[in-house]
C-alpha cells in the first residue's frame, strides 16, 4: 500500500502576459483570454531546462515537508520538453540533487504524463520493487513552441511539480484508469523527423503543432466519461470526491467538463489562468494553488485526470 508523502512545485520567475504575443503575431489579449482563460504564463530563462525546474520543485517539496530525498530509489520525470532526448531528464535531476542510488526514467506522455508517473510509482511501491519514488512533472515548453504559430504558442507555459510516493499502512490510491486514441496522433505532435502519423505527412520543425479544434472536441467528449468510469471503478459517486483536478489545458475545456458532470467549478482547481497549459506540470500547479488558498487539505479525496498528445489520458483517485 502506498501514499503521497510530500509535495512541491515551482514556476520560473519570468511572467509573460498576453500582450507579449501582440509584438510578433496577429492576436490580442481579449482573444486569448476569451478562448482559453489564460491571463499569464511563465517562461524559463535561457539555459533553464526541465531538469532545473524539476530540481526547484523538489527543493520546494523538501521545504514544505522536511522530507529527505537522498535515499530515493527511483526518479520518474514526466515531460514532453526534456532537456534533450538522451540522457533522460530524470538522470539530470539525480545528478543535480546528488541522489546516490536511484533508477531514472522519463515518461513521455504529454499532458497525461504526471498521472502516468503516479501510476508507475504506485506499481513500483506496492509491488515492493522500489520503496521511495520521486515523481516529477516538469515542462520547459517555451523552448519547443512555435512563436510564429498563433493557434498554439499562446497556450503554453513552463513549470514543475513533484510528489514523493512511499509505502503506507493504508492504501491512499483508490482507482486508476488510462486509455489512448492513437488515431488522433496527428492532431497534436512534435517532430524533428520527416515522417507521417496515421498516413498524414507531418511538419518536422521540432515544435508543437496541433489541431486545436479536434483536441478540444476529443477532450470535452471523452474526459467526462472517463471521470465517471474512474469514480465507478473506485465504488464511489461524484459526491464522494472533494475535488476534481483535470489537466489545465484550457478554461473552456474545464468548464465544459464541469457542465457535463454537473459538478461545481469551485471544486475544480485549475492552473491555466495564471500559468497557461503547462502539460505534465498543470495538475500539481493547480493543486498547489488550491492548497495555498485553503482548498485541498490532508485527507481530501482528489480525482486527477491528465489528457493530451497521443491522444492519451490517465486518471487516479487519491486520498491527499
Ligand atoms: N489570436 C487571434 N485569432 C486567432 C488566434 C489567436 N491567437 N488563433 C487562431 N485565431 C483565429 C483563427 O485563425 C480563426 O480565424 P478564421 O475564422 O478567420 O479562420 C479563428 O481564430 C477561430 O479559430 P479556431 O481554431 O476555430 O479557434 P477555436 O475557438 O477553436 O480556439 C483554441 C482555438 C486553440 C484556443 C482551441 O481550439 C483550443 O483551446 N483547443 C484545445 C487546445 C488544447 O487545450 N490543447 C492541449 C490539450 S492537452
Amino acid at each position: 500500500m502506498s501514499r503521497i508523502t510530500a509535495f512541491g512545485t515551482y514556476v520560473p520567475e519570468k511572467i509573460i502576459d498576453n500582450h507579449y504575443f501582440e509584438q510578433f503575431i496577429d492576436t490580442n489579449d481579449e482573444w486569448i483570454e476569451s478562448r482559453t482563460g489564460i491571463k499569464t504564463r511563465r517562461f524559463a530563462k535561457d539555459g533553464e531546462y526541465a531538469s532545473d525546474l524539476s530540481v526547484k520543485a523538489v527543493e520546494n517539496l523538501m521545504a514544505n515537508s522536511g522530507a529527505d530525498v537522498s535515499d530515493v530509489d527511483f526518479i520518474v520525470v514526466c515531460t514532453t520538453s526534456p532537456d534533450q532526448p538522451m540522457p533522460n531528464t530524470a538522470s539530470r535531476v539525480q545528478y543535480k540533487l546528488g541522489i546516490k542510488n536511484a533508477g531514472c526514467n522519463d515518461i513521455y506522455a504529454a499532458c497525461a504524463g504526471f498521472v502516468y508517473g503516479i501510476q508507475m510509482a504506485h506499481g513500483f511501491v506496492n509491488s515492493g520493487v522500489y520503496k521511495k519514488v520521486l515523481v516529477i512533472g516538469s515542462e520547459a515548453l517555451s523552448k519547443i513552441m512555435d512563436l510564429k504559430d498563433r493557434t498554439s504558442c499562446i497556450l503554453f507555459g513552463d513549470g514543475a511539480g513533484a510528489v514523493l510516493i512511499e509505502p503506507s499502512e493504508d492504501e491512499h490510491f483508490m482507482a486508476f484508469n488510462s486509455g489512448t486514441n492513437g488515431d488522433f496522433g496527428h492532431d497534436l505532435y512534435l517532430s524533428h523527423k520527416k515522417n507521417s502519423i496515421n498516413g498524414v505527412g507531418i511538419n518536422p520543425n521540432g515544435k508543437i503543432i496541433q489541431n486545436g479544434r479536434s483536441v478540444f472536441k476529443w477532450a470535452v467528449g471523452n474526459i467526462p466519461i472517463k471521470i465517471k468510469e474512474l469514480v465507478e471503478k473506485a465504488g464511489m459517486t461524484l459526491d464522494d470526491l472533494d475535488y476534481i483536478v483535470p489537466h489545465s489545458a484550457n478554461l473552456r475545456i474545464i468548464e465544459a467538463i464541469a457542465k457535463n458532470l454537473d459538478y461545481p467549478m469551485s471544486k475544480i482547481p485549475q492552473s491555466v489562468t495564471d500559468f497557461g497549459n503547462t502539460s505534465s506540470a498543470s495538475i500539481p500547479l493547480a493543486i498547489a494553488k488550491s492548497v495555498a488558498n485553503g482548498g485541498i487539505k490532508k485527507g481530501d479525496i482528489v480525482l486527477m485526470i491528465g489528457f493530451g498528445g497521443g491522444l492519451t489520458f490517465a486518471g487516479t483517485i487519491v486520498k491527499w
